[in-house]
């Protein structure tokens, strides 16, 4: 019988995170929910990452609630996550109290299978959440960060992928954030994960660079068991590749697709007017759907490429753009290659301009890159530069073990402290992960709670 390949819809999340900086309002969505639950997905990226930012900053949407109401329009699939690890959606670590919250209540709202990453694939950082992803009942999906240095080997990746099952993970997730990696890189790496353990895979990858198809394909051959793809409206560029065009290709190779054609049909119908809409109001810009090679060259993942570019824009330093290229890998090699996925993609960015634009470098440092020094993000992935380390740090020495357990709990506190303006464990989380974006949120919140009583008093 043909082998069947599975699909995660990312539409939700990384698709809408990539091309519209995640500002997919649920109500724009909401009618497509039940389509996308009857069309056989394995499962639906719908939250995580940046969508509980957003939702607080930017679309006065309670995350919590959001994710509730997915649960309850698809009662069939799974709902997938994004989980920083220790950094949980956040930029900095958490205390564990904090982690171990914040995973129970995600899956009690309604959470299968949380992904979990960490910056630096430092598995330290990912022991909690997986865990208490475990315990929780939810699938626990390790997740390794992949870069190309010379450091980074198949047989550490697989090493990494043995530290993950032995936590509890029974999926393993190659995270391409960059879409960088080859179909040859795809092929020899999914194949030495294969060959070391019994797991399904799944692979995530990015258009940016227009290697993705192809790179799939390559990976589906060496034995890839779930690949991750957007609906043809908000797939390409920054997003992941078409869902109906690798059904289409897979079928067509012999391999099995449980995906049910009417649905996705109905999804891309439905998607076509709602990307529209974001090109005409200018959030979906053109060049985000566009191949950009550059990404090859400098190894700079295409968000962050475009991050620069804003910085040095606002400070009016645009032609300084091509030195700042040539510094970043600098600076990633002086920090000890960590992958460039947030956080640490922003802090290298920042680095690099710095450098450019002070004319000398590591004169002036970040406060979170001299806590990345003092070992606050986790284990390098090779030695920080001793010179640089020294230039930063002085006579401080940087912490042993992990940073986590240096910090007291802070779920308890923060219950006392917020009192009635906390209705829940969730709003708790909130407050604790975005605090004055969360206050502004119940603020809100209960201005809004009067005036419809007040309104319904006048009705009466
Ligand atoms: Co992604």
């Amino acid at each position: 019988m043909a082998r069947k390949v599975q699909f995660v819809e990312t539409v939700l999340r990384d698709a809408n995170q990539s091309l519209i900086a995640t500002r997919l309002p649920f109500e724009k969505f909401e009618p497509m929910l039940s389509t996308i639950d009857k069309a056989g997905f394995y499962a639906a990226e719908c939250w995580g990452g940046a969508t509980f930012d957003v939702c607080l900053r930017y679309l006065n949407e309670d995350p919590w609630e959001r994710l509730r109401k997915i649960r309850a329009a698809m009662p069939n699939t799974k709902l997938q996550m994004l989980l920083r690890g220790q950094n949980v959606l956040g930029y900095s670590h958490y205390p564990d109290d904090f982690v171990k919250l914040f995973v129970k209540k995600a899956v009690e709202n309604g959470m299968d299978v949380i992904r979990i990453f960490d910056a630096l694939n430092d598995v330290k950082n990912m022991k909690v959440a997986m865990e208490a992803t475990v315990n929780a009942g939810a699938i626990a999906s390790g997740t390794i960060s992949y870069t190309t240095s010379p450091v980074h080997t198949h047989a550490k990746f697989v090493e990494m992928v043995k530290e993950l099952k032995e936590m509890g993970a029974s999926t393993i997730c190659i995270k391409d954030m960059a879409g960088i990696m080859g179909p040859q890189e795809a092929y020899d790496m999914v194949s030495a994960i294969k060959d070391a353990v019994d797991m399904p895979i799944d692979l995530h990858t990015h258009s940016t660079t227009g290697l993705a198809f192809m790179t799939y394909l390559k990976a589906v051959e060496a034995g890839v068991d779930i690949i991750d793809t957007a609906i043809s409206p908000f797939s390409g560029g920054t997003s992941q590749p078409a869902t109906e065009t690798m059904a289409y290709a897979l079928r067509q190779l012999g391999y099995q697709v449980d995906l049910d054609d009417a649905c996705t049909k109905e999804m891309s119908d439905y998607f076509k007017g709602v990307r529209d809409e974001f090109i005409a109001d200018g959030t979906l810009i053109p060049k985000a759907l566009a191949t950009d090679t550059q990404c090859l060259t400098y190894q700079i993942p295409g968000g962050m490429l475009s991050n620069l570019m804003s910085q040095l824009k606002q400070m009016n330093a645009l032609d300084r753009l091509e030195e700042v290229m040539v510094e970043t890998p600098k600076v990633r090699a002086d920090m000890g290659y960590p992958p460039l996925v947030t956080p640490t993609s922003q802090m290298v960015g920042v680095q690099a301009v710095t450098n450019v634009l002070q004319g000398e470098r590591y004169k002036k440092v970040s406060k979170e890159i001299t806590a990345y020094c003092r070992g606050e993000y986790g284990t390098t992935p090779a030695p920080i530069d001793e010179a640089v380390k020294a230039k930063i740090l002085g006579d401080e020495k940087p912490i042993e073990g992990r940073y986590a357990d240096s910090l007291a709990p802070v779920v308890e506190k923060t219950r006392a402290e917020l009192g009635d303006l906390a209705k829940s464990d969730e709003d708790v989380l909130s407050y604790i992960a975005f605090p004055n974006l969360a206050e502004k949120f119940f603020a809100d919140r209960k201005a809004k709670e009067e005036n419809e009583v007040t309104y319904t008093i006048v009705e009466a």
